[in-house]
């Protein structure tokens, strides 16, 4: 018999899962105004609002918490970082940064301007948030199977290069400061980005004289989905797709909270040193040193060995797999989902689950409410509360998808808690049409409100 997959990994420290009643997760939601950030997280049994920062780290990168140098200049562990980013993703100069969306505020403060449009595939919300904070339009090129759940796609992250070069035409490149491809593709469903796309929209910017940026939170798993789904590649490492998705690319930054295996940390990374000094004036006003940026010398210590471990091949193979798991077991059960399952979460399509609920009355919200109180499991909603309002008419914009995320914590939960989610949500499933209403809001902040909005049921 062949021998079945298990982790590549065991369990050195625990921490533990807590348990409530139906009755007290009623309660605190309702005193929460069905806002799930605001849950304290012993209040949640399987936490999945976010693959980010909430990894489990090897006994590697704990070694490396103990000899971090944390000296404010020139830290051996600033150094060992650079070499690690230089050696796997080909980029000579970095900026450290505490988190992803701080390399976003760096980067486009040196890059980004008032009327300049930014294409690519769906910015995550943060990118979004600092180019129209520049009063700057975020332009989604994202191919349109991207948008139909149960369309069969390799690859929904791909950019749709016919608008891509539409909107290069329809604005003229001068505008267009440049390209971000993100990898993979969290909005649409943590969907990847082929090679041959990227190589594609490589070449369509060279055509119009535009830098290509990427955001590169989740760089190895698009690099295993390329491996797994791309012909062309399935004899080539990990390693060697990183470094050819990489190859030519102007700029990129990460969240390392995901693929670097990390509970915080970021940068920017290029080989243009002009802009990198630019960068430098930026990262000294808002987050620190250019030698250790938001990070500290053990973060970015942990973060050197994080960034080779989330290119290992059976460490993707056994995360992938999970996520896998969990998105087949919902197939079964006939809960309508983002297919083929994305790298880090299952995004199940509330406009399906809840026919009755409009979507004006975030659906998606709803389904993570009636998660939390039916098993103390806690998604995030990616849909219109996220998608907010229309800058210029200020009007709720209505994605075209309603989405609850399940985002799957790195080496953290086992294929039991997977078994766990699926039933609390087979029973949610059993009582859909009993649904017709869901929610208004009551308080929301001018950008990014999805942190802080106030709902009440309708
Ligand atoms: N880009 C992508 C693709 C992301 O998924 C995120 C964060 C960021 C940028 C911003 O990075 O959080 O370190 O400031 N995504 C998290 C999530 C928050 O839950 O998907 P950050």
């Amino acid at each position: 018999m062949e021998l079945p997959p298990i982790p590549p990994f065991k369990t050195k420290t625990v921490e533990p899962v807590y348990f409530s009643s139906r009755k007290e997760r009623s309660q605190r939601v309702q005193k929460a105004n069905y806002n799930l950030f605001n849950l304290h997280s012993d209040w949640v049994t399987i936490d999945l609002i976010t693959d980010s920062g909430t990894g489990a780290m090897s006994e590697q990168q704990w070694a490396e918490i103990m000899i971090g140098d944390e000296s404010y200049a020139g830290s051996e562990s600033f150094f060992k970082l650079q070499r690690t980013v230089e050696e796997i993703m080909g980029f000579k100069f970095l900026a450290p940064t505490h988190q992803g969306r701080a390399a976003e505020n760096i980067l486009f403060s040196a890059t980004v301007k008032e009327g300049h449009i930014v294409p690519g595939n769906a910015h995550f919300d943060t990118t979004k948030g600092h180019i129209e904070f520049r009063k700057a339009i975020a332009l989604d090129c994202t191919i349109q199977e991207a948008f139909q759940t149960e369309a069969d796609h390799p690859f929904k992250g791909n950019i749709d290069l016919e608008k891509l070069e539409q909107a290069v035409i329809q604005y003229g490149a001068e505008r267009v400061p440049f390209i971000i491809i993100t990898v993979t593709c969290n909005t649409v469903g943590g969907q990847p980005v082929s090679l041959q796309n990227i190589r594609e929209t490589k070449s369509l910017a060279a055509k119009y004289g535009i830098a290509v940026y990427m955001d590169i939170a989740r760089y190895a798993e698009n690099a295993y989905f390329i491996k797994l789904r791309e012909k062309e590649f399935d004899d080539w490492s990990i390693l060697e797709i990183v470094g050819e998705m990489f190859n030519g690319v102007d700029v990129v930054w990460m969240s390392a909270k995901k693929d670097g295996l990390v509970n915080i940390g970021g940068f920017i990374a290029l080989n243009d040193q002009g802009l990198f000094e630019r960068l430098c004036q930026f990262t000294i006003i808002y987050e620190g040193y250019v030698t250790y940026g938001g990070m500290s010398g053990r973060a970015m210590g942990a973060l050197a060995v994080g960034l080779r471990e989330a290119c290992e091949f059976n460490y993707l193979k056994d995360r992938i797999m999970q996520v896998q798991y969990l998105g087949e077991k919902l197939k079964d059960l006939d809960i309508p989902i983002q297919s083929p399952v994305g790298g880090h979460a299952i995004y199940i399509d509330a406009l399906k689950f809840f026919p009755q609920v409009p979507q004006s009355e975030y659906p998606a919200q709803l389904l993570a409410v009636e998660l939390y109180i039916e098993a103390g499991v806690r998604g995030v909603e990616i849909g219109t509360l996220l998608a907010d309002r229309d800058p210029e008419t200020g009007k709720d914009r209505l994605p075209e998808m309603e989405l609850l995320r399940l985002a799957i914590p790195r080496r953290v939960y086992s294929l039991q808690h997977m078994d766990y989610i699926a039933v609390a949500l087979a029973n949610i499933k059993q009582r859909a049409s009993d649904y017709t209403s869901g929610f208004r809001i009551i308080k929301q902040a001018p950008i990014l409100r999805h942190f802080t909005v106030e709902l009440e049921r309708n």
